[in-house]
């Protein structure tokens, strides 16, 4: 397959100026955490394999010095210990020498090797439509189109105001959880919105290990209930995994307690996010009601995990084996990492053919593969287009094995994560 090598072009340039300037923010802050730290590595990770993959659009005789100090970034890249460590390579990225290398490459072209269609560890859904609901075991339906709420740069009455809007427009799905602060705003907007109770679907979440214990559990989502203006929540996740380590015993009670609240009919189904499948199979072992949803990080860059050096594990497909249906989080704004897939060139690129925007493109791609997801925003504008990804026309199989492909791209450990066919291997060796 021959493609254009434009877009390696930008997408090395747009990494490497994401991890300079998040080494940046790493440097005037102290610390902004491990996973952010990581993030930087990985996004010069991915410049560097972009570049390498646009350089195969000149001839190979062609700036052999460039070619040899690039790998040997790539290679500081890859073994970085810390993000520090890094500063000194701008110099090259930032060089004469290497932008006439990647001048000379954009307006070339570069083969690459033809690219798997079958993808069956990723591939669930039928590829002939999205349906706009799944039902979960036990009965509960669930939109799979939902909104974030997870919105922190807005005052109370403006959140109000979007959630209502968001109703409005036909979000019927709304995520909430204890740690966003945000439940009192999105009942009283869903109150605000006119639309009927028994047409939401309202998940929220247990984030705080204080909130740990039978009675504690209850207490807090006797609250819950109460800011969300609301009988029953259709959905009820651990935040996070708390089964293991000092939390274990208070946890377990916790999920019996939450097993008495759906008995009660306070809440309909319970589920988990962020949870490894060591963790789900811990939690499925013991529980009465078993975990029917797992909410984790989706993008195009970290399919199903969060952390760049851990948990490469295809949590989609031990899901999907387990009967448990997969939520993915901050499908666009790249959180928690530096890199946000909404601004990726590839992305960019295949949404104008598309003739969509990147967003709705990388919904698309998500609902396709069979991934529910929230997006979050407070423009009208992008809620109304971010709604419409349902109903685009289906992405080809060679376009989602191209977007799935992006993981191997950044990811961190070479060739990882190998459960993702990768298609950006050039028919020239690399
Ligand atoms: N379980 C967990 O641990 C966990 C962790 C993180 C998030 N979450 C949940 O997932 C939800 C979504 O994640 P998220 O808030 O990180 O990120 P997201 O939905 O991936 O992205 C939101 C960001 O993208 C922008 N955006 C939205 N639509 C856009 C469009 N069409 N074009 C361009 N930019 C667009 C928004 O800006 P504007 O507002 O300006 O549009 C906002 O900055 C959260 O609200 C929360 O409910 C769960």
């Amino acid at each position: 397959m021959l493609v254009d090598a434009a877009p390696y072009v930008d997408a090395c340039v747009w990494s490497y100026l994401a991890a300079e300037e998040a080494l940046g923010r790493l440097e005037s802050k102290g610390s902004l955490g491990t996973r952010f730290e990581c993030g930087i590595t990985e996004a010069l990770i991915y410049a560097a394999r972009n570049a390498e993959l646009a350089l195969h659009a000149v001839p190979s005789s062609e700036f052999k010095d460039v070619r040899a100090e690039l790998q040997r970034q790539h290679r500081v890249a890859l073994a970085a210990v810390s993000p520090k460590a890094l500063r000194r390579s701008f110099q090259f990225w930032k060089s004469a020498a290497f932008q006439a290398a990647l001048d000379a490459a954009r307006s070339g072209s570069l083969q690459l090797q033809d690219v798997p269609v079958c993808l069956p560890l990723l591939r669930s859904v039928p590829l002939f439509a999205v349906e706009p609901f799944v039902v979960l075991p036990g009965g509960k339906t669930m939109p799979v189109l939902g909104f974030g709420t997870g919105i922190f740069n807005l005052s109370t009455e403006k959140l109000v105001d979007i959630v209502a809007l968001a109703a409005r427009l036909g979000y019927r799905h709304f995520d909430c959880a204890q740690a966003y602060g945000t439940e009192g705003a999105v009942g009283e907007g869903l109150q605000r919105s006119g639309v009927p109770r028994a047409d939401l679907f309202i998940a929220t979440k247990l984030s705080k290990p204080s909130s740990l214990g039978s009675g504690e559990t209850r207490c807090l989502v006797e609250d819950q209930l109460r800011k969300l203006q609301t009988a029953y929540v259709d959905l009820y996740s651990f935040h996070r995994a708390f089964l293991v380590g000092e939390n274990a015993v208070a946890a377990r009670a916790s999920w019996r307690e939450l097993e008495k609240l759906c008995s009660e009919g306070k809440i309909c189904a319970l589920g988990v996010s962020n949870h490894s499948v060591q963790q789900l199979d811990t939690i499925s072992s013991f529980a009465r009601m078993k975990p029917v949803v797992n909410q984790v990080k989706f993008d195009v860059f970290r399919p199903g995990y969060q952390h760049p050096k851990m948990g490469m594990e295809n949590i989609i497909c031990a899901c999907r084996e387990r009967s448990v249906h997969v939520v993915g989080y901050s499908t666009l704004s790249g959180w928690p990492l530096a890199l946000r897939a909404v601004q990726d060139p590839h992305v960019a690129a295949m949404a104008e053919r598309y003739d969509q925007p990147p967003a709705r493109l990388l919904l698309r791609h998500a609902l396709q593969r069979g991934i529910a997801v929230i997006p979050a925003s407070a423009n009208p504008d992008r809620m109304a287009s971010n709604l419409r990804a349902l109903h685009e026309p289906l992405i080809s199989d060679l376009h989602m094995s191209l977007l799935d492909g992006l993981a191997c791209l950044a990811s961190r450990c070479a060739g990882a994560p190998g459960w993702v066919p990768d298609p950006y291997r050039t028919s020239a060796s690399r």
